[in-house]
């Protein structure tokens, strides 16, 4: 199998209902390449947080894109949104500042960048603030991952 790149806008649609389309799309793209099953949970999962991320904080939405090669699956995902001030705070489990209605809807737990990071084999992350956020994961299609 060649490398196979797919990209993907995520767009604030104001709906909290939308959130999850993109990750599933995703899933279904790695499923039908024939991606190991335990790799395509990672990915998914790593991908969900992201598309929650962007459309929670990022308020003119962002992009991720999919890379799927023989021996790893690369995920880079972006947005210009108001960026993260403290990286260190924010990769603490538990640390969120969701506002209360995500909280009343039973998300915002602070997991999402340290699920985000325990599912990728590399996980990059910059931020600036007032700029934007980048995230960098790999996650290697090992011989055993069934
Ligand atoms: N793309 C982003 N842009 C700006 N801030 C972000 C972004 N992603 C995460 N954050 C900040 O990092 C915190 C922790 O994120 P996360 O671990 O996903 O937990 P949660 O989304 O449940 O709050 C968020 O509450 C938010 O303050
Ligand atoms: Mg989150």
């Amino acid at each position: 199998m060649e490398r196979q790149v797919f990209s993907y806008s995520v767009v604030r649609t104001g709906s909290f209902e939308d959130v999850g389309l993109i990750s599933t799309e995703i899933k279904k793209k790695l499923e039908e390449l024939g991606v190991e099953r335990n790799i395509v949970r990672r990915v998914s999962i790593i991908c969900f947080e992201a598309e929650m991320n962007i459309s929670l904080y990022a308020e003119r939405g962002g992009n991720i894109f999919v890379a799927v090669e023989p021996d790893k699956v690369d995920i880079y995902v972006e947005d210009d949104g108001p960026g993260i001030e403290d990286l260190e705070k924010a990769m603490q489990p538990g640390y969120s500042t969701a506002p209360l209605w995500v909280h009343e809807l039973g998300f915002g737990a602070g997991m999402g960048l340290p699920n985000m990071e325990k599912n990728s084999d590399v996980f990059e992350i910059t931020s600036e603030l007032g700029k934007g956020t980048k995230i960098h994961s790999v996650v290697f299609r090992n011989k055993d991952a069934a």
